[in-house]
């Protein structure tokens, strides 16, 4: 069957402008390609539209401002024109969780019955969004049964593909992963649908692994599962770590060297947060239960994420003693430095535990601020946002490092101490260089590290 969509350079839309949706539609401007943009809050659309990414993401202003000059960029809010006016369509709407753990699918239902109501010709659906390992199944389903419905061509023939081509994007490294991505998973169910994608992604000089759907689905599960397992395993070694004196960051060194294992992903801290670690391995869990698989591995991935919280409380406990009526200054609220994003933050667990505490927090963060804010706005005498860092150390009893921000790395460690009640850091993300930080005359604790002048002193105390 001769295809023509195959030669003609056909058309993308991208519908969902969030983390994901929006540098997707501009990677895709950028390699050349005609882009619609869709999301149905027409304050974002409009937002975008006038130059301004909805959210930090570094160098996306400049992308969306070439994007915007090229006038291969089309946005727009009503969903339905989108649909109509591409041939491939990417689905980047949110996939939030339940209670259960179970994601909550009706955002990717109303995209595809849309989709189903606007099938005036062949389209390729691509789900981008992490759904579960049998979401196809269900779009195909739905396609076929809502484009009865239809007006138009689509009412009798409906022609369409289901593929899954999972997202890989770090939030704060999303254009690097755009551009040169380690891999492309391409799922797909019939030659046309692989050409298509093929021919987005050749440009790109990357391995791009071509399966059936379900595994392109599964891979992208597996992926974030096994991270956050790395994640969880350092955690706990870097506990066993505090427990016998050793340091979590040499050992991490030294298994990282291997290849096997690799070095990333093995920084001990507060744990993971996002919007995609969390919900993603709850996801893969509740999948796996679904299908009578065990999964006691990934829960005791979440259960050791879940303590992270404890374990440094009992850090700042053994720092200031009683934490009641202290004042503590807080650096970083962002789940992760290079984003403003605040979902499910490591810091933002911490801050609420320690306000029902009893501890009155002073609180910085390069970009996450309006968002916290809105999450939990300031009280009087409790929680207050202070324009810097050195503000938020201002008469502290002890500063509390949560993020792992960059720039907090070059602060004038002398200048903290003179204005802090007492000179105490506590670096929930082993960010500090502990001799730099020390011989500006703080006490320093960090997450399973014990330098050796700490040993010693730990060893006398337990002598005497
Ligand atoms: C993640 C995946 O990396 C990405 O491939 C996927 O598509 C979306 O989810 P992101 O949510 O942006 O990306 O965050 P990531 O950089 O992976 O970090 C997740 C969390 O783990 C953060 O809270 C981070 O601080 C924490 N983390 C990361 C650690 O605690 N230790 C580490 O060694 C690495």
């Amino acid at each position: 069957m001769s295809d023509k969509s195959s030669y003609q350079k056909p058309r993308i839309a991208v519908l969902g402008l969030g983390h994901v949706g929006l540098p997707t539609a501009l990677g895709f401007v950028e390699l050349g390609w005609e882009v619609i943009g869709a999301d149905d809050d027409a304050s974002k659309v409009a937002m975008i539209q006038s130059g301004k990414a909805p959210f930090c993401e570094p160098g996306l202003d400049d992308l969306l401002a070439r994007g915007l000059a090229s006038g291969r960029l089309t946005l727009v809010h009503c969903v339905e024109e989108a649909v109509r006016g591409a041939t491939i369509l990417f689905v980047c709407v949110g996939t939030p969780q339940k209670d259960t753990g179970e994601a909550d699918l009706s955002q990717v239902e109303a995209i595809v019955r849309t989709i189903a109501c606007n099938l005036n010709g062949y389209k390729l659906i691509v789900e981008k969004s992490t759904v579960p390992a049998i979401t196809a199944q269900w779009i195909k389903k739905t396609l076929a049964r809502f484009a009865k419905l239809g007006n138009g061509p689509g009412k009798l023939h409906p022609e369409f593909d289901v593929a899954s081509n999972p997202e890989f994007l770090q939030e704060g490294k999303a254009l690097e992963n755009i551009f040169r991505p380690d891999r492309v998973v391409v799922g797909v169910e019939s030659e046309r649908a692989r050409a298509l994608l093929e021919r987005l992604y050749r440009p790109l000089n990357c391995p791009i692994l071509l399966t059936d759907v379900r595994t392109a689905e599964l891979t992208k599960h597996a992926a974030n599962a096994f991270l956050s397992t790395k994640i969880s395993f350092i955690n706990m070694v870097a506990d066993i770590c505090e427990a016998v004196g050793a340091d979590v960051t040499q050992v991490a060194a030294g298994v990282g060297l291997d290849p096997r294992i690799g070095r990333e992903f093995l920084n001990a801290g507060i744990g993971f947060g996002g919007y995609c670690f969390p919900k993603d391995l709850r996801a893969f869990m509740y999948l796996a239960r679904e299908h009578g698989v065990d999964c006691g591995l990934l829960a005791e991935v979440e259960k050791i994420n879940l303590r992270r919280t404890e374990v440094f409380l009992k850090k700042v406990r053994h720092a200031v003693w009683v934490l009641r009526g202290k004042t503590m200054g807080v650096l970083g609220l962002a789940f992760k430095g290079g984003t403003d994003d605040i979902r499910e933050s490591p810091a933002l667990h911490i801050i609420k535990a320690l306000l029902e505490e009893g501890v009155q927090l002073r609180v910085h963060d390069p970009q996450a601020m309006e968002a916290s804010r809105q999450e939990i706005p300031p009280q009087a005498g409790r929680l207050e946002y202070c324009s810097s860092p050195y503000e938020a150390a201002r008469e502290a009893d002890a500063l509390l490092i949560l993020t792992e921000w960059q720039e907090y790395r070059d602060l004038d460690f002398r200048r903290l101490n003179e204005l802090m009640e007492v000179p105490v850091i506590v670096d929930g993300r082993n960010l500090l260089n502990p001799e730099i930080v020390r011989a500006s005359g703080f006490e320093y604790l960090c997450m399973g590290r014990y330098d050796v002048a700490e040993r010693t002193a730990t060893a006398v105390e337990n002598a005497s």
